[in-house]
């Protein structure tokens, strides 16, 4: 089980740039986020703008995944599949999972965009998701325990009312999409490996406004909340170093459909 590669630089660099072109695309859909445009006008994106970057859309045939990135609207929790006839409305919440493939090396990063202006319940869901994140990384360092970061999201969450998707887990990632360790959104502090420094995982907690639990649709992809509420998600890929972490998926200025409602701005 402690499989759990290190990264040497060279591989870090090389994550670096995945992350770089990974996060281009999602400043890209941002750009074209308003009512009115569909979800497979997400993807026709996604996919032309990765090749474009001389990248490969890693969801695309993932496991039979048959898009090129995931688009989770409001009770959708995760692995939403684009679709022309899914419209954007006012008021919805939409998570743009983008995942791209760089000379091998994966980027993997996701936002939760609002279409037009939030309703509270949406704003809090998306703010608490953003923050639990934050959160989360702040945890992260060499010596730290995995199981500090589930803690920390967890304690912050459930404080907010809200609830943490235990179904689904961050990730190591490199030359694999999907591989150790796996990294639980809720947890006990002190629990787990220790992280060394050169670990490069995903950090990508799921926040419902009601219950934690998931049904998985007859399309045997999308994740929805059991009960209908809104669900949100924000998502980095970072590196452990000796006192922190190196986000490797930065983004360089504020999301206009996103950070638009957070209290300060922050990558
Ligand atoms: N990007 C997702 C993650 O964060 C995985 C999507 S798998 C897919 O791990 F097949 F649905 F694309
Ligand atoms: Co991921
Ligand atoms: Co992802």
């Amino acid at each position: 089980m402690s499989n759990i590669t290190i990264k040497t630089p060279r591989e870090i660099e090389a994550l670096r740039k995945a992350g770089e072109v990974t996060v281009a695309t999602l400043m890209g859909v941002d750009a074209m986020i308003r009512p009115g445009i569909s979800t497979e006008d997400i993807n026709h994106f996604v996919h032309e703008d990765t090749l474009r970057r001389g990248a490969r859309p890693a969801p695309l045939n993932y496991h039979g995944f048959p898009k090129s990135v995931c688009t989770s609207v409001n009770e959708v929790v995760c692995h939403g599949i684009p679709n022309d006839k899914e419209i954007l409305e006012p008021g919805d919440i939409i998570n743009v999972d983008v995942t791209s493939i760089l000379d091998g090396y994966y980027g993997d990063t996701s936002v939760t965009f609002y279409v037009g202006d939030p309703s509270p319940e949406a704003k809090h869901v998306t703010e608490v998701a953003r923050r639990s994140l934050e959160l989360g990384i702040a945890e992260v360092r060499e010596g730290a325990r995995l199981g500090d970061i589930g803690a920390a999201i967890q304690a912050f969450a459930e404080r907010e009312g809200c609830s943490v998707v235990r179904a689904f887990v961050g990730h190591g990632i490199g030359r694999v999409f999907h591989e150790a360790p796996q990294v639980s959104h809720v947890g006990q502090r002190g629990s787990g490996m220790r992280l060394k420094a050169g670990m490069v995982f995903t950090i990508e907690p799921m926040v419902n406004l009601g219950t934690y639990e998931v049904d998985i649709l007859d399309d045997q992809w999308t994740a929805v909340t059991r009960d209908g509420r809104l669900s949100a998600q924000f998502e980095h890929t970072l590196v452990v170093t000796k006192h922190g972490c190196e986000i490797l998926t930065p983004r360089p200025g504020p999301l206009a459909n996103s950070d638009r409602f957070s209290t300060y701005w922050s990558r």
